[in-house]
This record gives C-alpha cells, structure tokens and sequence, in this order.
C-alpha cells in the first residue's frame, strides 16, 4: 500500500497546530503508521532538502527545520502521496486555497508548517531517511 511523509515542521509545532493537522489526514481516511516528535541533526535536513542544495534559501531551510522540534509521520493509503499535497496546499501559504493546511493557516513560504513528499518514489527515498524499519507498523481495522 502507498506510504508518504509528512513532517510538521518547528512552526507547526510551537503554534499548537498538531493536533489539527494529524486530525485532517485521520478524517480524510489515511492510515498512521509512524509517528515521532525529534529535534532534527543538520545531516538529516540537509540530506532531506539535498534537490534544494543550490537554492538561495538553502541554509534558512535548513537552520530553521534544525531549530526546534518536529512532528515526522508516515501515513497508508491508496493514492496518499497526492492526496496529502492536496490537503497540504501550495508551498506558499499565500497561493494555497482555504480549506488547506497552509491555506488556512499560514502566509509565508519559509514557515509553511508541513512538508509532504511530492511523488511515490520521494516518499520511498524519505521515509527510508527518517524513520528505520521497526518505527512503523502495520494494522488493520478489527471487525
Ligand atoms: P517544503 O515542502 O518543506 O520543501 C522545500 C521548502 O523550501 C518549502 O517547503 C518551503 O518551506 C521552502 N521554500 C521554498 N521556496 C522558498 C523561498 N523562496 N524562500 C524560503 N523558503 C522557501
């Protein structure tokens, strides 16, 4: 089944947005299989945003996700990687439509709350970085 990540990021944490975005990726119907609140090394946040390494913004990224804990999740479900684009909205809270995550509750792009993974194989590449094997679970509903 399809697994994405999601990370809430230092922003999220501090604003006491947890709860409200776990809460939309549970209504919408996925699946939580992983789940840790950490403090993030600057290996990881710099191999996490390695396609951005050339970018102007590349070492605000990184300072700020390394400054202060995230919530980093793994959620199941059929075609969960696009879905939670969707629900996320655009990367800048300011284009992003109400109803979103980033549309309904952030303006700037550099402290946009969430990240999700952009496509099947990111997710595969990310969740083997920030979680290991044992950290996630399979479950089914019992009847
Ligand atoms: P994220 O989904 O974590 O992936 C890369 C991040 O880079 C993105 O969310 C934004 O937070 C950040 N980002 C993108 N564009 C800019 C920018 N122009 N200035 C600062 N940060 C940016």
């Amino acid at each position: 089944m399809e697994r994405t990540f999601i990370a809430i990021k230092p922003d999220g944490v501090q604003r006491r947005l947890v709860g409200e975005i776990v809460g939309r990726f549970e209504s919408k119907g996925f699946k939580l299989v992983g789940l840790k609140v950490m403090t993030v090394s600057r290996e990881l946040a710099e191999q996490h945003y390695d396609v951005h390494r050339e970018k102007p913004f590349f070492s605000s990224l990184v300072n700020f996700i390394t400054s202060s804990p995230v919530v980093a999740m793994v959620w199941e479900g059929e075609g969960v990687v696009a879905s939670a684009r969707k629900l996320i909205g655009a990367t800048n809270p300011l284009s992003a439509e109400p109803g979103t995550i980033r549309g309904d509750f952030g303006i700037s792009v550099g402290r946009n709350l969430i990240h999700g993974s952009d496509a099947v194989e990111t997710a595969q590449r990310e969740i083997a970085l920030w979680f290991k094997e044992e950290e996630l679970v399979s479950w089914e509903e019992s009847s």
